[in-house]
């Protein structure tokens, strides 16, 4: 057995009282969010759940669904091209099983998460087998029991790409129709999966956010149009405090137009990179759930809304780092050695203590009472 099947095999064994800690879940994110029918959910890492208890805790007690933040990355599922590895990811699954929480299926095609064995064959031969194979793997395995699923992360770049479209390893081997024919893949393999594109970079009044929404929209209606399997809409929301305010007179219109072509959306990243780390922290907290606010306002009354997924719980995670470069941008004002800390970006803090992006969060669920029916 290798060492990590090893961990997670231990770690089931040991953590099957998983159950037993869901009792706190009356107060949390989750049941706010199924007033309205949807589920709250949080990016989540097996080896954190396994070693933090308090981190464990706040997912169990705030989560009805989960987002494998690692572990459903193809480089992570395959590492060589006859090795899966499928460790983490059952684990996640037995977890989410144990606590009646969903699990929400990223990421199929992501140009970041490719295995390295894989691009020398991608580019030369052009061989969708490649995908064909790792992606009946995939969703053999797990689509009976993850319904919603990334068939394609990230394919608009309106800056360097080839018609708005990114110029990954995807479309340099197969054309701008590897995005149909990964839907068509995803549909046969999984059919009552509900198949999204995911996307970030739509939110604010930028011209390259025009741009982005633009092109997106455009892909949609060529999906739909062209009968191509797509059930909805990712929308990563990493928002960033320096970017100014969410524009709703931007962002409303896209959204018409995305339920206008029958589409469902779901939130799938929400966190925030904060603008001034050298402000007081509860200051720096109500700048970020400000925007937060900002943005669920827009986002809720959408019915075709269905969940909400903050990228990470608490700070104490997050891929959003302060670097040395962000800092360096303050001049000599921690030059006692202190500093800001962490990016303040998710619901709870370091401590896992509840943060008002949390009550934002709270706040925006339980003032919504879209009702609609789940097919
Ligand atoms: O855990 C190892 C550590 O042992 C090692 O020392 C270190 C050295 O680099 O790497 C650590 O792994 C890193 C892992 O995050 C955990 O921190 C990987 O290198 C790093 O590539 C990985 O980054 C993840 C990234 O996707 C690529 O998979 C981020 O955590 C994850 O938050 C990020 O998530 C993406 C979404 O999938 C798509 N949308 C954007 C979002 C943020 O970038």
């Amino acid at each position: 057995m290798k060492r990590r099947d090893f961990f997670y095999c231990v770690a089931s064994l040991l953590g099957l009282a998983f159950a037993g800690q869901v009792k706190s879940r009356e107060a949390s994110l989750g049941s706010a969010a199924s007033i309205s029918n949807r589920l709250y959910g949080a990016a989540v890492r097996g080896d954190l759940l396994q070693q933090d208890g308090a981190y464990r805790r706040c997912v169990l007690a705030n989560c009805s669904s989960i987002t494998p933040e690692l572990a459903l990355k193809w480089a992570a599922l395959q590492p060589q091209p006859d090795q899966f590895d499928f460790s983490e990811m059952d684990y996640l699954m037995r977890f989410a099983k144990a606590n009646g929480m969903a699990v929400y299926g990223h990421t199929l095609l992501w140009h970041e998460s490719i295995p390295a064995w894989a691009l020398e064959p991608m580019a030369t031969k052009k061989d969708w087998g490649i995908i064909q194979r790792y992606m009946e793997t995939v969703l053999g395995r797990l689509a009976g029991s993850i319904r919603y699923w990334d068939v394609v992360n990230e394919p608009i770049d309106t800056v360097d790409g080839v018609d708005g479209l990114r110029n990954s390893p995807f479309l340099a081997a197969f054309g701008p129709d590897y995005i149909p024919n990964a839907l068509r893949t995803a549909r046969m393999l999984a059919p009552a999966a509900r198949l999204m594109i995911n996307e970030f970079g739509v939110e604010y009044d930028l011209a390259v956010e025009d741009d982005r929404r633009s092109r997106l929209l455009k892909l949609l209606e060529t999906l739909r149009k062209g009968g191509v399997p797509i059930d909805g809409l990712g929308l990563q929301a990493h928002l960033e405090l320096a970017k100014g305010q969410v524009s709703q007179q931007k962002l409303k219109p896209f959204l018409d137009a995305v339920a206008d072509l029958g589409l469902e959306i779901y939130v799938t990243e929400l966190d925030v990179r904060e603008g001034n780390y050298a402000q007081a922290p509860d200051r720096r907290d109500r700048d970020v759930a400000d925007a937060v606010s900002r943005y669920l306002d827009i986002v809720m009354p959408y019915s075709n809304l269905r969940g909400i997924t903050t990228w990470g719980i608490c700070d104490r995670y997050s891929w959003l780092q302060i670097t040395p470069e962000d800092l360096a941008k303050y001049g000599d004002i921690w030059k006692d050695g202190s500093g800001p800390g962490l990016n303040r970006g998710l619901p709870f803090d370091a401590s896992m203590q509840p943060k008002p992006f949390s009550n934002a969060l709270l706040q925006a669920f339980s003032d919504s009472r879209v009702k609609y029916g789940r097919d």
